[in-house]
């Protein structure tokens, strides 16, 4: 049986309000904050990458939990942003911690990385294949944003959550669920080639591109029901869930999702005012952030699930215990 055991977040020192993209592009912080109800994101220096982040969110992990991590023997690192394609960012992040032996590899699954992680962590951990696993979710979106595109630019910031997954005596994990609609994948994207998806010809200029308005449908028009599925599957009701965490793209999809479930607000954490849209690292902002002001606590019952490229979603009912 398995359980998240500690928990630690980073986020880069500089901030970046509405006003840093009037200079760049034809925008505004009206538009910005009532389309997406982003205030302001982090942006990685020159020369911080994603391994980075990660290795100071573990690095938080580790001073407020007290846990030793140099024994972990797999770390998952769940990115859209790696530091580079090969080595993976994991590998990176096994040499900063100085790991000794630890199996190391990178889950891309834009935005629903996370949840992914932690599926991966729990399989590995219940069948005992390995014992102690680090699951971080990081990003430095900043480095591959379209600067000359102004429906996505001002969307996306950086930061890094961590996780650390271990055999307990309970089960933590409730519930999990996952799917993808790999028919709208060219709706978003990021490619260095030449190519096509789905028959449809991309831009292959390494950046993000999305159609926002059909992931916007998307995820209002789906998410709410895979929520319903979770909580089913878990044995459980909407009512026995305290926190709904769903991936903070966009404030005004958060409040349809809830507003679909007739679920609160209050109990849905969120990290996108704050943070912008930070993709694998958004769902464990959110936590921290909801941890910080007193709402998620030890014995909770938490909801995750993250959506995006792919399009794909993973989801999580977990028993928090931090
Ligand atoms: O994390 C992965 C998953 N991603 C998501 O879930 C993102 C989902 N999509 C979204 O969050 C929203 O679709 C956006 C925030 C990207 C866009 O908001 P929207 O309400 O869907 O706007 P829109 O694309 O329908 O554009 C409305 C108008 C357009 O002008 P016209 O055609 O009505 O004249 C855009 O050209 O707003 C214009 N516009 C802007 N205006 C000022 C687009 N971007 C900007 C901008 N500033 N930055």
């Amino acid at each position: 049986m398995s359980q998240i055991t500690a928990f630690g977040t980073y986020v880069p020192e500089k901030i970046i309000n509405n006003h840093y993209f009037e200079n760049l592009i034809d925008t505004n912080d009206e538009w910005i904050l009532s389309r997406t109800g982003i205030r302001t994101r982090r942006f990685a220096k020159d020369g911080e990458y994603t391994s980075d982040l990660s290795y100071k969110a573990v690095q938080d992990l580790v001073s407020k939990s007290g846990k030793e991590v140099k024994d972990v023997d797999f770390i998952i690192i769940c990115t859209t942003s790696p530091d580079q394609p090969m080595p993976n960012s994991a590998s990176r992040l096994q040499y900063k911690l100085g790991v000794e032996n630890a199996g190391c590899n990178d889950i891309y699954a834009a935005c629903a990385g996370f949840v992914y992680g932690l599926q991966m962590a729990h399989g590995f951990v219940n069948s005992g294949i390995y014992q102690k696993v680090l699951v971080v979710g990081a990003e430095t979106l900043s480095k591959i944003i379209d600067m000359d595109d102004r429906t996505s630019c001002i969307l996306f910031g950086d930061g890094a959550g961590a996780a650390l997954i271990e055999p307990g005596e309970d089960e933590h994990f409730l519930a999990f669920n996952s799917g993808t609609n790999g028919d709208l994948g060219h709706d978003l994207y990021l490619s260095h080639k030449k190519n096509s998806i789905n028959g449809v010809g991309i831009n292959p200029n390494g950046r993000i591109i999305q159609n926002g308005r059909s992931v916007f449908k998307w995820a209002v028009g789906n998410i709410p029901n895979k929520i319903r599925d979770l909580v089913e599957k878990a044995g459980l009701t909407l009512d026995d869930i305290d926190h709904i965490v769903p991936h903070s793209a966009n404030l005004r999809i958060i409040e349809a999702i809830a507003k679909s479930l007739d679920y609160p607000m209050e109990k849905v954490p969120e990290s996108v005012t704050e943070f912008g849209n930070t993709s694998s690292a958004s769902i464990p902002l959110a936590i921290a952030k909801s941890m910080q002001t007193g709402g998620i606590k030890k014995g909770d019952t938490v909801l995750m699930i993250g959506f995006g490229g792919g399009l794909t979603f993973a989801g999580t009912i977990v028993k928090w215990n931090i």
